[in-house]
């Protein structure tokens, strides 16, 4: 079972940080999920439009400048980090899922990941692009056909994972609430992979496991592991 960190180590440290992405790659997580924004020409890793939850300010993202975003508390004295500062970081040591969460991302992140290739050395096999919105996904296919994509979807579309095999995607990450084995059948027909968000228990990783699902989101995926020894 592939085990993504979701958010970084967020059980444990504060989600979307640099912390928690240290904490998963201390853990050997086969893989770390963020989430990003746009916000004046660069990315930034944090997982809601609203800042009351994660940082110790108010309102939308969208009425911050970087700098204003960049002064915040997100938990433990940590700030709310650069996609670049991710890349640096992570530096190829496992897979890295980068979902899109904004609009005007697709562009921003091809440009982004031709520098980070350029000065980082940010092997592009190690990423795995994903976004609820498919049109995004879309507009990476056509940008950057190298880069592998995870169509997420929350819901079981009428005609189940044809969505994702149009994308051209190497997954379909689902939420565990739906997921069953008709949406698992159909994937690995298309030769799809699954994953499944977010997985916090044993019991429903086990089960999950059972289903053929491929990889797992996890808040805690250092105890995860330890499910499937
Ligand atoms: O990518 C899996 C999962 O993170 C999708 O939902 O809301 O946690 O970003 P969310
Ligand atoms: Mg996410």
């Amino acid at each position: 079972m592939f085990i993504f960190a979701h958010r970084g180590v967020s059980g444990h440290f504060p989600e979307n940080t640099l912390k928690a992405v240290q904490a998963a790659l201390d853990c050997d997580a086969d893989g770390i999920e963020i989430d990003v924004y746009a916000v004046d020409g660069e990315l930034v890793v944090i997982h809601d439009r609203e800042l009351n939850r994660t940082t110790n300010g108010t309102g939308e993202l969208e009425d911050y400048s970087l700098p204003q975003l960049q002064q915040l508390d997100a938990g433990q004295g940590e700030k709310i980090p650069t996609l670049w500062q991710v890349l640096k970081l992570v530096q190829n040591r496992c897979v890295l899922n980068i979902e899109l969460k904004g609009h005007n991302t697709a562009e921003l992140l091809v440009k982004l990941l031709h520098k980070a290739r350029g000065e980082l050395g940010t092997d592009w096999s190690t990423l795995l692009i994903s976004s609820f919105h498919h049109p995004l996904l879309q507009q990476i296919r056509t940008l950057a056909p190298e880069l592998a994509i995870g169509a997420l979807t929350a819901s079981i579309p009428l005609d189940y994972c044809a969505f994702a095999a149009e994308l051209g995607a190497v997954s379909v990450n689902c939420d565990r609430a739906f997921i069953d084995e008709r949406m698992v059948k159909d994937a690995k027909e298309r030769g799809l992979k699954v994953f499944v968000y977010t997985v916090n228990n044993e019991r429903e990783a086990i089960r999950l496991q059972q289903l053929g699902v491929d990889g797992i989101f996890s808040n805690f995926p250092h105890e995860a592991k330890s499910w499937f020894d």
